[in-house]
């Protein structure tokens, strides 16, 4: 089995080693536009298989779409991440253009693939591969709020003095500053957060969440690798194993939460068709409010995108 990972640079040779390193795949197929470097990096982690033992294999390629040919999973990284003072949504329309061609590339070669979009902005460049794809929905899906959700945990982590591993939380909408994380429907050990920490404190820990991509822009000057990879090679995994996890993606809506043709995070059911299902959560008045601002924040960068 086969698993396509689209852009050699920081977040998809993180999320090719990772799946590497779960055994999941015989191969990972890793393709940048720049000559030599999947080349190179494929190589460098196929030569870490001896020292952290793995046998998945794992091949470089330069815009040669034909190594991709059956994939099970694509998953897009390609594109301009951000730098000091943008956005994501000011990298929409370079990296439109880029998701859209590749997309065009790699269904081509595996029409029965998943695909898993991660270049930004999330929701747009989704919604683009979908309509590019010419896909089921639930085919066509991005990461987001794994890595936004794994964020909010590791803030409630620090501030408990505890494990990340006791603390489940879920939340909705666009990947930018209007991510809607979901104080009702986070706990620690089955306990509910809001008995563990004060609301004020939840609110700031939920506003350095909703500014945690940017947090990490502003340190290093270019955005955050490790989780984000990590996060999509954990998607992956889902798949492949047919897992049927219950995880946040970036689905396409069709009625569901009241909104249609537009891509937003939402809890999904996530197994070796894509989105299995998406879950309906009974929103109390002020989520709704949240989650219908976010949309609208989603749908302004959709203008580029459908003109
Ligand atoms: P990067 O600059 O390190 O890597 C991007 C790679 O894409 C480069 O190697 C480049 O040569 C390649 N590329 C550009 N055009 C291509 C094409 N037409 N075909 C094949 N490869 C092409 O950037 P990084 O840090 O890996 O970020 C990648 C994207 O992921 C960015 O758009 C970034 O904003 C986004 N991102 C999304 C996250 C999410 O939660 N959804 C989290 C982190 C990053
Ligand atoms: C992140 O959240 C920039 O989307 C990227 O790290």
């Amino acid at each position: 089995m086969k698993v396509t990972v689209v852009g050699a640079g920081n977040v998809g040779a993180t999320c090719a080693y990772a799946i590497a390193e779960k055994e999941i795949v015989n191969e990972v197929i890793l393709l940048d536009i720049k000559e030599g470097l999947a080349e190179g990096k494929a190589l460098d982690m196929w030569q870490t298989a001896p020292v952290r033992l793995y046998d998945t294999r794992l091949k470089g390629v330069s815009n040669d779409y034909e190594a991709s040919a059956g994939s099970e999973v694509i998953v897009i990284t390609s594109g301009i991440p951000r730098k000091p003072g943008m956005s994501r949504d000011d990298l929409i329309s370079i990296n439109a253009g880029i998701v859209q061609s590749v997309t065009e590339s790699i269904v081509r070669y595996s029409p029965d693939a998943k695909i898993i979009v991660v270049s930004n902005p999330l929701d747009a460049m989704c919604y683009r591969a979908y309509l590019t794809a010419g896909l089921p929905s639930c085919r066509v899906f991005g990461m987001a709020g794994i890595l936004d959700t794994a964020r909010y945990i590791a803030f409630l982590a620090d501030e408990l003095e505890i494990s990340p591993r006791d603390i489940q939380a879920m939340l909705l909408g666009g990947h930018g500053d209007t991510m809607v994380p979901l104080p009702r429907y986070t706990t620690v050990s089955g306990i509910p957060v809001s008995e563990l920490i004060n609301e004020n404190r939840l609110n700031e820990i939920i506003d350095r969440t909703r500014g945690g991509g940017g947090e990490i822009v502003g340190l290093m000057g270019t955005s955050a690798w490790y989780a984000p990879g990590n996060a999509a090679a954990q998607m992956v995994e889902a798949i492949i194993k047919d897992q049927r996890r219950v995880v946040p993606v970036c689905a396409y809506l069709n009625g569901e939460y009241g909104m249609s043709d537009i891509y937003l995070g939402v809890p999904v059911i996530l197994g070796k068709n894509g989105v299995e299902k998406i879950i309906e959560l009974k929103l109390n008045v002020s989520e709704q409010a949240l989650l219908a601002r976010s949309a609208a924040a989603v749908r302004s960068t959709l203008d580029v995108i459908v003109p």
